[in-house]
Formats: structure tokens, sequence, C-alpha cells
């Protein structure tokens, strides 16, 4: 407070606040939530003890998880947890250091020519988070002067990386081909572009037209940065994201990936020409100056490539059931974004309408993720599937989801 006679608390009626914590107690939103019973953010979970696969626990409930990016269910799978374990046992629970300096093991190298080749490109870098490699790349790669070309619809770490970066930004409107080239063609022949797109788009699962993407791209020199964080492990004979599905991973220039989603673990990457990586390695700020993944994770992602490429099933069964639980939902009268991927997305246009469905079936024992506005552009139910769901647990969904969406009087 600006006011000497204000009380112990600092209030004083009145007066005008210069305490910079004021936002803070002003920002009302959640406990607004939380007051109507609809608040839905931070639900504690408490292992997996004695739960079926696809299930989780919540203290002594199991409940259906339909919110996981475990999209192979491998995070419980025995031999990604045996390679943790050992990985733990042999190089303790940290590493204490960048990868520059002391923070890098032979996990770390290892891993990163196994991610290279996956994608097939020359050399990758592993970062703490799939955000911090999105955030780091798109900052450290561009420069005053050059061009960075967006799709609308990108997540936010590669939003957040856009701004810290020095280069002239432009959006496209999501998947539209027609206003990409326009884009294209408001650049002078000198600008350096880069292109920006999610391989699978993670709020409403559909594909990036790639394709179209680099047809356009190539004739000015541009380079396609393709976000597959939900495309691998789901698309692609090898499981090697929506580039490889659609018959263009060798003519993307660089492809990041998050461990946070099929790879049942944390940690991201980003593959390119050795050149770039080189590059990122020593520029990339939130790389050289944060420590480096510990082994454990590292291991983990190593054991669950072995895994992908030993189990191709599971990604087929992934995508029968995600191709199940659409048909059964739609049958039904709900309004579900058309896909193929292992995120679908269901349409409701009342924010509150929403919460009160996620809540009610939460206590029917079926956790699902909300997504509202402005985080999408509609808000909507984003059911994820996974490898581990079996057809009785999209038919126990479909039922509850009805049930509950007729009992609170919800419109289709
Ligand atoms: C498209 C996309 N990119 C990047 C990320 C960040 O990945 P991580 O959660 O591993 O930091 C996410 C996470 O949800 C994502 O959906």
């Amino acid at each position: 407070m600006r006011s000497s006679t204000s009380d112990i608390t600092g209030k004083k009626a009145g007066s005008i606040s210069n305490d910079i914590f004021e936002k803070c107690r002003n920002f009302t939103r959640p406990s607004d939530l939380q007051a109507a019973g609809l608040y839905m953010y931070f639900e504690v979970f408490s292992g997996r003890e004695g739960c079926a696969p696809g299930e989780i626990r919540m203290g002594k409930r199991k409940v259906l998880m339909f919110g996981s990016n475990d999209y192979l269910g491998l995070i419980t799978h025995p031999k990604v947890k045996e390679a943790a374990a050992q990985a733990l046992k042999k190089y303790g629970s940290g590493c204490s250091g960048s990868r520059l300096l002391n923070g890098t093991l032979d996990l770390h190298v290892k891993l990163e020519a196994e991610l290279s080749a996956l994608v097939h490109k020359e050399a990758a870098i592993i970062f703490g988070t799939g955000f911090q490699a999105n955030y780091a790349t798109l900052s450290a790669l561009t420069e005053k002067g050059d061009v960075m070309i967006c799709d609308h619809n990108l997540h936010a770490s590669l939003v957040e990386g856009a701004l810290r970066s020095p280069a002239r930004t432009m959006r496209f409107r999501h998947n539209d081909m027609e206003h990409f080239e326009r884009c294209l063609e408001n650049c002078p022949p000198e600008d350096k572009i880069l292109i920006v797109s999610e391989g699978v788009f993670s709020m409403e699962g559909d594909i990036a037209d790639l394709p179209g993407i680099l047809r356009l791209a190539k004739p000015y020199g541009a380079r396609v940065y393709v976000d597959e964080a939900h495309g691998i492990g789901v698309l692609g004979p090898t499981g090697a994201g929506a580039a490889e599905y659609l018959g263009v991973l060798d003519e993307v220039d660089i492809v990041m990936g998050t461990f946070s989603k099929s790879l049942a673990s944390v940690g991201g990457f980003i593959a390119g020409d050795r050149a770039v990586i080189d590059y990122l390695k020593h520029t990339a700020r939130p790389f050289v100056f944060s420590a480096s993944l510990p082994a454990a994770s590292v291991a983990a992602v190593g054991a669950a490539l072995q895994v992908m490429r030993d189990e191709p099933e599971r990604r087929l069964h992934l995508l029968r059931t995600a191709q199940l639980l659409r048909g059964e939902l739609v049958a039904h009268g709900f309004n579900v974004l058309p896909g193929e991927t292992a995120i679908v997305p269901v349409v409701f246009e009342d924010e509150l309408e929403l919460c009160r469905l996620c809540k009610t079936l939460l206590e029917e024992g079926i956790y699902i993720n909300p997504v509202l506005r402005p985080a999408a552009a509609q808000n909507l139910l984003r059911i994820s599937c996974t490898a581990a769901h079996t057809e009785k647990q999209v038919e126990r969904l479909v039922n509850t989801l009805e049930r509950v969406a007729r009992s609170l009087g919800i419109e289709r």
C-alpha cells in the first residue's frame, strides 16, 4: 500500500495497492469452480497397485483412466520398469550437472543415436522435457530477420518458443494450405524461413497436411519442423509418427518428440542434421544451463523403444480401440471430431456443463480430461485411448457417458 497508515495485513480500504501479489489474491477462478463443486484440476492419483491395465488408483478406489497419454501402455511394462530400476541402481538418482559439462552419461549418447535412427535423421539431442525441447530449439535456431510460419493450433511450448524468438512470426489458419501458401508468398526471397507444425495436433487429434506443407515450402528453401509428441508410437509402420505415416519422414528437416507420452518417461528430443544438433548443443540455453535427465528416465525410454519395436501389435490394438470408441460415440449421437489417432475429442459447447460431466464421470469411476478454451478452439472432452484399454472398458465408457450426459440433461 502506498499509504503509511495501512493495517498489519497491508489492507486499507480505498487506497491503491502496489503489492505485486495483489493479482494472486484477486485470482478467484479456481476457488469459484471449487465452490461450485466443478473444479477438475490436480486430482490426486496414488499408483497402480492391484489395478488392471487401463486403471489407476485414487486412494482406495480404482478408476478407469481415459486421460493419460501413455499411448502404448508402457508405464507399467515390466521391461520398462526393470530398465529404470537397474539404471537407478547403477547410476544413482540424478546427474547433478549440465550435459555440456559433467552431466553426459553413456545412456544419453546411446539414446540419442537410437532416436535419430527412429526418425531417419543424422543426430539427436535430448532435453529435460518436451516443452524445453520446443522452447529451446525455436528460440536458439532463429535470428532477427528470420521468419517463422506456424500453424494456428500449436502447443504452448511452440508458441512460447516463437514468442522468445527474435524472428518475425506468421500464423496460418489450422491446416489450411491456401492460407499457408499466402504466408509464404508474403516472404521476400532472401528470407530464411522455418515452418512449424505438429504431426498430430495435441487437442483435436487431427493429422497435419505435411505433404502439402512440404510441397509448398521446399521451393522457398524453407525448413520444416514437426512436433511428433502425439505421433510417435501411434502412427507409421515403425511408430515414428505422422511424417512416417504420410510417407514424408525423410523430407522433414527437424523432428521433435517427447518421452512423456508413448515412451513412458519424461523428457524430449530434437532430431535433424548433425550441424543443427551440434549448434543446439552449444547454444540452446535451456539445454546448456539445465541439468541432464536422470539415468532411470533415460533407460525407461530406451526400453520403451525396444518394446515398441518388439510388440507392434500394441500400436495396432491402440488404433483399433480408438476407432471402436469413435464409432460407438458417433452412433450414440455425440459430436466427435473426426480423426484416426489415439485422441478422441468430443465437443461440449458449455464449459460448466463439461466440467460437471467430467466430475460426474469421475464419481462413476472414469477419469477424462476436460479441455477448455483457449487451450483448444472448442471446449472438449479429450478422451485418450491407450494400448492398455480393452473393448469392455470402451463399452463401459460409452455406456456411462451416455447415462451421465442424459441424467445431466446435456444436449448433443
Ligand atoms: C504437442 C506437444 N508438444 C510438446 C509437449 C510438451 O511435452 P512434455 O509434456 O513432455 O514437456 C506437449 C505436451 O503435452 C504436446 O502436447
